[in-house]
């Protein structure tokens, strides 16, 4: 099993390069704030625990999230290989991540850190839609759906994330700033970072991030 992880704060754009980076690549999209909300919306016990957490913009408990996803390992293919999406999101959950690792031989290849400025992530989250049915990302301006409110690959109604108002957004960022920058020096001293300009469209970022992963690959 092998992974690379896609860090960033709120609104970087971490899901909507994971999209264009699946389609290209042999890559599990594994994203532990859709998973989050899968649970909350199934109504399960992990979705019960979650739920207050994410409504406030605060981080779901480290022992939450890592039983959710080793549970995901588990299930998985021994040769799979998982991009991860807001995950880990605390230096706790990282070690632990190592620990699991480390005991079934996986690799991590790449740690990106997609940058934008703080104003750039409540514009772009505060225009962020969703589809309900494929969950397909849009942006009001930035990458607008054909149709107003209806996705273009499924025809499905489009919705905005309760957690994407102002007042939230906010909060998320400063818990970013709070309890998850400190990963980039974490995986800076394992060589193991690579920082990516996300402030720009969003095919360029996506074809850097594939061109480190093909350049790689062909060594
Ligand atoms: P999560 O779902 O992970 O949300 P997040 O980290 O806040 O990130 P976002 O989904 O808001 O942003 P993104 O970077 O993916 O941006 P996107 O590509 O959609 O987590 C939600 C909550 O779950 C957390 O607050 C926490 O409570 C909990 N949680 C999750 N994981 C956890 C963990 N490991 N531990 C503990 N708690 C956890 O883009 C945003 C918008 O911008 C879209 O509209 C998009 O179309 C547009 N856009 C994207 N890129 C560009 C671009 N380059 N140019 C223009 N527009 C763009």
């Amino acid at each position: 099993m092998e992974a690379v992880i896609l860090l960033g704060a709120p609104g970087a754009g971490k899901g909507t390069a994971a999209e264009g980076i699946i389609q290209h690549t042999d890559y599990v999209h594994l994203a532990t704030g859709n998973l989050l909300r899968e649970a909350i919306a199934a109504g399960t016990e992990l979705g019960r625990k979650a739920k207050a957490f994410m409504s406030e913009g605060e981080l779901v408990p480290d022992d939450v999230v890592m039983g959710m996803v080793t549970e995901r390992f588990a299930g998985g293919p021994s040769d799979a290989h998982y991009l991860c999406d807001g995950f880990p999101r605390t230096v706790e959950q990282a070690r632990l991540l190592d620990g699991i690792f480390n005991k079934i031989n996986a690799r991590l290849r790449f740690v990106f850190v997609l940058e934008a400025p703080p104003e750039v992530s409540v514009m772009r989250i505060s225009g962020r839609r969703i589809c309900k049915d494929c969950g397909a990302v849009y942006h009001v301006t930035n990458i607008p759906p054909r149709v107003e409110g209806v996705c273009d690959s499924c025809g499905g109604e489009l919705y905005q994330r309760v957690d994407d108002n102002e007042e939230t957004v906010r909060n998320r960022l400063e818990v970013y700033r709070r309890q998850t920058a400190s990963l980039v020096d974490y995986y800076d001293k394992k060589g193991l970072l690579t920082r990516i300009d996300a402030s720009g469209h969003h095919e360029g970022v996506e074809k850097e991030i594939l061109g480190y992963l093909s350049a790689e690959q062909g060594t």
